[in-house]
């Protein structure tokens, strides 16, 4: 099946054309530069972006995978969850794109796409999903951190998720107390890397709880109290250093640990990462290595796919068609509240 995927849930452009389980091609036009002068996205601006960018990276995903619109079977888009204004444009795009195309559209909740992000390799997930059911998936962004139970493709479901900030927000809010640049994560793992993980002690909320849900909105408070009692700490670029590599640590610690639990208390035979937070290489390295201390494998979706991408929306779109999934006639509305069941 070829397929076009839109995805426009927050600050991130992106089109992708995906034929038969592989990804021909996967634009994504950041707004980060745009909004890292407020410290975060602006609504407003992440919509009006979208709306400038958008026929543009269509028209270069469909030029780069070799393809006319006419040659579509389908358009999917991101649904939901997300900020409104910014999902009507991508999914209201879509819906009119395969009205005039005389194709199905199907709408894909965000969360769910970044899950099978991590199965977007040479070959379908459909081709070697079956080989390591049932699956942990970690789900970690700038907005969730979810844990899920997958049963096989297409059938999972929710063990736990954030009972507040998320683990990305909490990378930012930190950051953002550091006075480091907007987004935060990919800056303080930087920094971290020419720090000592061991040289400040934050909490580690919820990680020895039985019930698979995080909260880590704990942690940045104890980074704000540190910093008040502390405070000559931000003048000196070592503590700097130090700290972001300690609230990191704490960060990945709780992440791995929790996530390897429920992975040998379901007897999964592999873990998967995605989203934006797993880019980070030290949750990479330590999950890698709980999985291989219990004999998992241990799947982490590629770089260019943990943050926002259509290529995850379209390789998603294709596995719901093939398993029947029935698409919607270009009429449904978006979802910004979506939450995966
Ligand atoms: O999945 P994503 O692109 O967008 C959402 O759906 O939220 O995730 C963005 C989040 C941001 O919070 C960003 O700081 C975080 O992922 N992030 C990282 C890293 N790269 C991105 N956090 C820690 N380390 C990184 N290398
Ligand atoms: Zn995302």
């Amino acid at each position: 099946m070829l397929l076009l995927a839109l995805e426009t849930s927050c600050d991130e452009t992106s089109a992708a054309v995906v034929r038969d389980g592989r990804v021909l091609s996967n634009v994504v036009a950041s707004q980060i530069r745009l909004h890292a002068e407020y410290g975060g996205v602006v609504p407003e601006l992440a919509t009006r972006e979208h709306l400038r960018n958008l026929p543009s990276v269509v028209a270069t995903a469909l030029r780069t995978a070799g393809v006319t619109s006419g040659q579509l079977e389908g358009v999917a888009a991101t649904r939901g969850p997300g900020l409104p204004n910014a999902l009507m444009i991508g999914f209201k795009a879509a819906q009119a794109m395969a009205f005039a195309l005389g194709k199905p559209c199907l709408g894909i909740n965000h969360h769910e796409a970044h899950l099978y992000s991590a199965w977007i390799a040479g070959d379908p997930p459909r081709a070697c999903f079956h080989e390591f059911e049932p699956s942990i998936a970690l789900v970690v962004s700038g907005g969730h951190t979810l844990l899920v139970q997958v049963e096989s493709l297409l059938h999972h479901h929710l063990l736990g998720s954030t009972l507040d900030d998320a683990a990305g927000e909490c990378f930012d809010k930190v950051a953002k107390l550091l006075g480091l640049a907007y987004p935060g994560g990919p800056e303080m793992e930087r920094l971290a890397s020419q720090g000592d993980p061991g040289a400040f002690s934050f909490p580690r909320p919820l990680m020895r709880e039985a019930h698979d849900d995080f909260s880590f909105s704990g942690l940045k408070t104890a980074v704000r109290y540190f910093l008040r009692d502390h405070p000559g700490m931000l003048a000196d670029p070592q503590a700097i250093r130090d700290l972001c590599a300690s609230v990191q640590a704490a960060i990945v610690d709780v992440l791995t640990t929790k996530t390897i639990k429920a992975a040998v208390r379901i007897g999964a035979r592999v873990v998967t990462a995605s989203g934006g937070v797993a880019c980070n290489l030290s949750l990479r390295q330590k999950l890698a290595e709980g999985c291989q201390r219990h004999g998992i494998r241990c799947r982490l979706s590629e770089k260019a796919f943990c943050t926002d991408n259509a290529a995850m929306i379209g390789i998603l779109a294709e596995e719901k068609w093939r398993g029947k999934v029935a698409a919607s006639q270009w009429d449904e509305e978006i979802n910004p509240n979506w939450e995966i069941a």
